[in-house]
């Protein structure tokens, strides 16, 4: 029996590569927030979501793992991305399960929804397991150019990837569970059809305030300010997405804040603006923690910088206020996620703005997914070119000779 399994599960694994071409020929289907929106409520049909999604999560998990498979060798072999890869197979291999099988069987319909939470619980250290893999890529190996622009490349697509294979998963398993969120009744899943966005920012600030009174013994106080006639801004949005982001930037914001203040008798405050338009919704976040040089801003958002000692993976010393430097760089994607953005505007010397731009109009989020496809792959195999701006001359004496006709 023991052997029949063993050959059976190996047969199926010789047949990933097939599959993952298969479905990897399909794009992905972006949805909108308002689609996620009538499909929960209006016309929730567990059957309808389950066919949709027994198709759209290995044409999602097929297309990003053609572009893990393009990571340079030295990456790709590490034990991390190994384990992550086949997280991935396995996964791919849990949803094909339920091809073939009969829709309109109800434990067909439940067993899918394991199967979903399943695969949700197996992925959640994804992240911090693929940064341990790109650590131990860059202590062997150092750090090109070339390869931390393909990682940069990759881990944007793969991480925006999977947070969408996760909005899929928590839809499908909130909303057909049986039963309705107790905490938040009026919620379309991860979804709150009316999210207040002046709660969220002080539910992020306090947690981060927690963690900074922790490390620092003091902590910046927070002001707020809309800016929508004379009534709070509300948006059809994921809240945990928009806390995540807002948490991310307070914990930064203290971070300089204090740092940058260890003399002075008062710490300055963060001010946090917030503006509702016909197309976008603003949230701007301005500290007085003395700012970054121009020169730092896009490295801020790279996969292989931060400034802050790396934390320790396995430590029980509860989170860390900073040490990834993944808190930009995946704060930018969940805003790019449904077509918004986070951008940073620094006065070095004074302090720091930190913008989160959204979509106004739930038609208009829309999600921003990667593809693979021939530009995708070229990605990766580009050769580097020289630069085709001038590098300045590292050597002065030249321009003396120069000058005084020598
Ligand atoms: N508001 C800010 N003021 C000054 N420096 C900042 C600010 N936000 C981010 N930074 C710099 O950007 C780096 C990267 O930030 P982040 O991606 O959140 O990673 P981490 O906080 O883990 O280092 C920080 O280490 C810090 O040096
Ligand atoms: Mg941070």
């Amino acid at each position: 029996m023991k052997f029949v399994r063993f050959l059976m599960k190996n047969s199926s694994l010789a047949n990933v590569p097939r599959h993952i071409d298969h479905f990897s020929k399909f794009s992905p289907s972006p949805l909108s927030i308002k689609q996620f929106l009538d499909f929960g409520s209006t016309n929730a049909c567990e059957k309808t979501s389950f066919m949709f999604l027994r198709q759209e999560l290995p044409v999602r998990l097929s297309n990003i793992m053609k572009e893990i498979n393009l990571l340079p060798d030295r990456l790709l072999s590490t034990p991390s991305v190994q384990l992550v890869q086949s997280w991935y197979i396995q996964s791919l291999l849990d949803i094909l399960e339920f091809y073939t099988k009969n829709a309109d069987d109800h434990t067909v319909l439940s067993g899918f929804t394991d199967a979903l939470i399943t695969i949700r619980n197996r992925h959640n250290d994804v992240v911090p397991t693929m940064a341990q893999g790109v650590i131990e890529y860059k202590e062997s190996f150092g750090e090109d150019h070339m390869t931390s622009q393909n990682v940069q490349y990759f881990l944007d697509r793969f991480y925006m990837s999977r947070i969408s294979i996760r909005m899929l998963i928590n839809q499908h398993t909130l909303i057909f569970d049986g039963r309705t969120n107790p905490a938040h009744p009026k919620h379309i899943g991860g979804i709150d059809p009316n999210c207040k966005v002046v709660d969220v920012i002080r539910d992020a600030y306090e947690s981060a305030k927690l963690l900074c009174d922790q490390y620092y013994m003091d902590s910046p106080a927070l002001e707020t300010d809309e800016h929508n006639g004379n009534s709070p801004v509300y948006i059809v949005y994921v809240p945990s997405h928009l806390y995540h982001m807002l948490f991310e930037l307070f914990k930064n914001a203290m971070r300089a804040t204090v740092e940058s203040h260890e003399s002075s008798p008062r710490l300055p405050s963060i001010k946090v603006r917030v503006a509702l338009g016909g197309e976008d919704v603003t949230i701007k976040m301005s500290d007085k923690g003395g700012g970054v040089p121009l020169s730092k801003i896009d490295r801020l958002f790279s996969y292989m910088y931060t400034t802050a000692p790396t934390p320790n993976l396995g430590s029980s010393g509860g989170a860390p206020l900073a040490g990834f430097g993944y808190g930009l760089p995946i704060s930018r994607l969940y805003a790019k996620y449904f077509q918004g953005d986070l951008q940073l505007y620094s006065m070095e010397g004074y302090g720091t703005d930190a913008v989160i731009y959204l979509k106004a109009l739930s038609k208009d989020s829309v999600e921003r997914l990667p593809v693979y496809n021939k530009s995708a792959w070229r990605h990766y195999q580009h050769i580097q070119e020289a630069d085709d701006w001038c590098v300045p001359s590292s050597d002065p004496k030249n321009m003396t000779n120069y000058q005084f006709g020598i």
